[in-house]
């Protein structure tokens, strides 16, 4: 897994080196241990010239004073105080980790203004974005990771903070989550020769150090189950299908789970109904949904959530061969359902159908939500800046948004009804796979929601979230792990203890 930067908390104290990094808030007001570093007067003068006024998440470069026992010193905009919220903290992190480069050494001054807080929870909120902003995927680049001759370990940051034993206690929920993160970008990075099936599998099966136990199903077993829907999308492929069943179960035994479903399709051409060239490329990432449930099994399992979880991955591989299932075919699902294959390039619900239907009939969980880069027509409708949610359950929905709302991985609500479940009758089976050119989205997920019974079920459409999104504060790397702290936030506010 990509290493992130190294991150420590201490007292403050006298003579920092190398970087430091302090805040400052609305009118450039600092705090008091930001003023016994004497730079009061050169960052007034600096920040003239540069017009900086200290507004939220803007920093300010300054060469340090002669005098001074460090480097450099950036200053990081708070803007008002007042209306400080968890996500802004986690944002200020990033911003922080934005003014540092590999092999830097830096320590952080964190304080408000008037010399108070701030405390434990968003000093670990602040370390959270530091670490999340540090993410790389570099290691196929040997002259930047740390493996070449002239490339340099990731940053090592302390940040000084008021109350050190309540922040590291604080962090250590936050930082498991972090590496949740970092294993679903890493995991929607790694191209598809690397990452097969198998192979993702494998990276599955590792969370079993963590107590997770992973069972990882072969074709034949599928083949068994009748699984014909997701073993149609891999025909064309050499390379074997899984499905993997990961299970944490740190809540009281006889609690029903709570399910998580994701879609793994390793690489996308399309199959016969090809893709066009442009920008295949990013189809590598047609499993960050998949990515996102290992990642999200991830943080439960390292911070010991008092839950328990399953998450189900359907990993195939949608290729273009003389094997490869035609617009046209037939296949049953695993539930009895019969699927007309309209266009093979609608891959992704077909591997779900199976995965669903398995999910809810095996575990019978309180509630399924499944994550996927299901459609185009999603990043139509909504870009890059929120994930469409559709959902069958009131209350799931309401519980998601406020998730989503804390910590910044948004999310939108889209319609469900009984007009666009029309649009995916069939002339010869049960269902067919698209529903026509308009509503996209929305058809794709009715197509999946007949394949949940009575489960109370929610369906991300993360297809413009999950990767080529947005650069933020928190992220800079082509895979954003969208949708791992959106959901062990929600479990953790809605379905823990
Ligand atoms: N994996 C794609 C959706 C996608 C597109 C994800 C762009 C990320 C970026 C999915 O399998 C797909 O091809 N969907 C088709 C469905 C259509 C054939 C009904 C689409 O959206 O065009
Ligand atoms: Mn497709
Ligand atoms: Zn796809």
């Amino acid at each position: 897994m990509t290493v992130t930067a190294d991150i420590s908390f201490a007292q403050f104290a006298a003579a920092p080196k190398g970087t430091v990094i302090v805040l400052a808030g609305d009118k450039l007001k600092m705090g008091p241990r930001t003023a016994a570093l004497g730079v009061e007067d050169v960052v007034r003068r600096a920040a003239k010239t540069a017009d900086f006024e200290a507004a939220r998440v803007k920093t300010l470069d300054i060469l340090a004073p002669e005098s001074a026992t460090f480097d450099r010193l950036v200053v990081v905009g708070i803007g008002k105080i007042d209306d400080l919220r968890e996500h802004d903290w986690v944002r200020l992190g990033g911003a922080s980790m934005g003014a540092l480069a590999r092999g830097a050494t830096a320590t952080i001054l964190l304080e408000l203004p008037d010399g108070s807080g701030p405390d434990a929870k968003a000093a670990a909120d602040f370390a959270f974005g530091l670490s999340l902003r540090s993410y790389a995927f570099d290691k196929y680049k040997p002259s930047k990771n740390g493996q070449g001759k002239a490339s340099k370990p990731p940053p090592k940051v302390t940040i000084q903070v008021k109350d050190v034993a309540a922040t590291r206690r604080m962090w250590m929920a936050r930082s498991e989550v972090a590496a949740g993160v970092t294993l679903a970008r890493d995991l929607v990075n790694e191209p598809a020769n690397v990452l097969g099936p198998v192979e993702f599998a494998a990276e599955a099966a590792a969370l079993k150090s963590l107590g997770v136990t992973v069972e990882v199903l072969t074709e034949r077993q599928m083949e068994k189950l009748g699984m014909r829907a997701l073993l149609g999308v891999n025909q064309g492929s050499t390379r074997p299908p899984r499905l993997v069943v990961m299970r944490w179960n740190g809540g009281r035994g006889r609690d029903r789970p709570l399910a998580f479903v994701g879609k793994g399709v390793v690489f996308d051409t399309g199959g016969v109904s090809i893709k066009p060239a442009g920008g295949m490329e990013d189809m590598k990432g047609d499993m960050a949904g998949a990515a996102a449930v290992t990642g999200l099994m991830r943080a439960l399992a390292g911070r010991k959530a008092k839950v328990n979880v399953v998450g189900v991955i359907g990993l195939v591989e949608n290729m273009v061969d003389g094997n490869s299932q035609r617009p046209g075919d037939i296949v049953a699902a695993m539930s009895g359902r019969t699927i007309e294959i309209i266009n093979t390039d609608a891959e992704g619900r077909l591997v779900l159908a199976d995965a669903l239907h398995y999910t809810e009939t095996r575990f019978k969980p309180k509630l399924i939500v499944d994550l996927a880069t299901l459609t185009g027509a999603i990043i139509v409708a909504l870009g890059h800046h929120h994930a469409g949610l559709y959902a069958t359950d009131d209350e799931l929905a309401e519980a998601m948004r406020a998730a989503g709302e804390a910590t910044g991985e948004k999310i939108w609500r889209m319609p469900l009804g009984p007009e666009y479940d029309k649009m995916i009758d069939s002339k010869f089976a049960d269902v067919k796979n698209t529903g026509g050119r308009w509503g996209g989205s929305i058809t794709a997920a009715q197509f999946l929601k007949r394949f949940v019974n009575n489960t109370p079920w929610a369906h991300l459409d993360i297809a413009g979230t999950a990767m080529d999104s947005p650069q933020t504060d928190t992220n800079r790397s082509w895979a954003s792990g969208f949708g791992v702290r959106l959901l062990d936030r929600l479990v953790a506010d809605k379905y823990e203890g």
